[in-house]
């Protein structure tokens, strides 16, 4: 018997210097530092530069890359037509991932020579540099469309996690609310080969270019088993209401085979790493807006599944009920997720390309044995077994 690895389950793909992640020790690390650390310490733009060059950067490091940042923020105008003619009622993550390919398709224009797709080093970098910068516009105004609200332009004076609720509210942010925020988009920013970057990495592994990959990875990340789950973990609060019906709730959905969103993960068997940071930060923003009853069915639903299940909560579980909080609609929040792990998977799209091999697995075949199409004469040529030249020399 074939020893097949269903959805890869503990197959290790390739190597990769971004980030580690140990279930044993419950940590993760990039590039070698601790993410609470990094979501303690640093603003989001310098995670995103330590992700690409390895290092965090200088002082002066971060002052050009925050220029190049700050210039590129704008929405293009093609980008905005091509979200104007989707329907209001479109999904988000289609949105956004149309509008990724509208600029691949921009930034790319010239290049006919599909050899050339792939792109250098350098032009991939500032290719990703561009995509950060200008997430943030796309997925604001995607929400302020569906609100009947006008764009709201970027503001220079202000670093990517302020502006980036600045454009989506209009309103200068609060201090704690920033902070909270600019966690999130650390936590979220990377996480090695799961579902989403392994799909970039086996784009680029064909040599295709950097936004085809990105596109795919967002068509990924839409799935409530990955990025979705932050998604449906607020349908599922919707749907609870108050912590006084997680009991009842809980025993139907467990009855009915549901599956919890916000809990579990492939990796993490004994708590994801990111959770707890995640949590205080929610923490900060049930006082910030005095909502004690977030905080209530939050604790009463993780009790109450953990102890019948002993499954963890995965990052969405915190996560959602805070950009609720802050302010986003439920369907924004998946794309949030995007604008953190563009970071992450463009670091994975530059790894793989300088260290390429095509991903193409095999497959143990279970269909029907050979059959034939009556009256069909085969063209013997046509299954002849070629030799290879070398197995013809040796
Ligand atoms: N709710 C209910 N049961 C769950 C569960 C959840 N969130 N997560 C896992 N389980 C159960 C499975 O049904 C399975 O039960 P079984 O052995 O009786 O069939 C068992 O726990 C093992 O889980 P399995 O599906 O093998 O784990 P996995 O590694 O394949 O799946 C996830 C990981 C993330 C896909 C899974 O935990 C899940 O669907 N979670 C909800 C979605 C989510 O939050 N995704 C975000 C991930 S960051």
């Amino acid at each position: 018997m074939t020893d097949i690895k269903k959805g890869l389950g503990g197959v290790v793909a390739d190597e990769t210097a971004i980030s580690k992640v140990n279930p044993e020790t419950n940590s993760l690390l990039y590039r070698g530092y601790p993410v609470q650390e990094l979501a303690a310490t640093q603003p989001f733009e310098a995670v995103a530069y330590l992700l690409w060059h390895g290092e965090l950067p200088t002082d002066e490091q971060l002052a050009e890359f925050r220029a190049t940042e700050r210039a590129n923020r704008s929405l293009p105008a093609e980008v905005k037509e091509a979200i104007d003619r989707l329907p209001l009622d479109s999904h988000p993550m289609d949105e956004v991932r149309t509008a990724v390919s509208v600029i691949g398709a921009i930034e790319t224009a010239g290049i006919t020579n599909v050899l050339d797709a792939a792109g250098t080093p350098s032009e991939n970098l500032e290719r990703s540099l561009k995509l950060f910068a200008v997430l943030p516009a796309i997925v604001s105004y995607g929400q302020r469309r569906r609100r009947g609200q006008e764009i709201v332009e970027s503001r220079d004076d202000l670093d990517y996690a302020a502006n980036f609720l600045w454009v989506t509210f209009g309103e200068e942010p609060d201090a704690v609310v920033v902070d909270a925020f600019n966690r999130s988009m650390i936590l979220y920013a990377e996480h090695s080969f799961n579902a989403s970057t392994f799909t970039a990495r086996v784009i680029t592994s064909t040599l295709s270019d950097i936004y085809s990959a990105v596109v795919g990875a967002i068509g990924a990340l839409k799935g409530p088993l990955h990025g979705g789950a932050n998604e449906a973990v607020m349908h599922i609060f919707d749907e609870i209401g108050t912590a006084s019906e997680v009991s009842a709730w809980l025993d139907t959905a467990l009855a009915e085979k549901r599956k919890i969103m916000g809990f579990g993960h492939r990796v993490y068997k004994r708590g994801d790493s990111r959770v707890p940071t995640m949590k205080a930060a929610l923490d900060t923003l049930v006082e910030h807006y005095d909502r004690p009853d977030v905080a209530e069915l939050y604790e009463t639903l993780e009790d109450e599944f953990v102890s019948r299940k002993g499954i963890y909560p995965n990052l969405d579980y915190p996560s959602g009920p805070a950009y609720n909080l802050i302010g986003y609609d439920t369907l924004t929040f998946t794309p949030l997720f995007i604008a953190a792990r563009v970071t992450g998977w463009t670091a994975h799209i530059i790894e793989q390309q300088a260290s390429n091999a095509l991903i193409r697995p095999l497959s143990a075949y279970n269909g029907v044995d050979e059959r034939h199409i009556e009256g069909y004469v085969p063209d013997t040529a046509a299954v002849e077994v070629q030799e290879r030249p070398e197995e013809a020399a040796g």
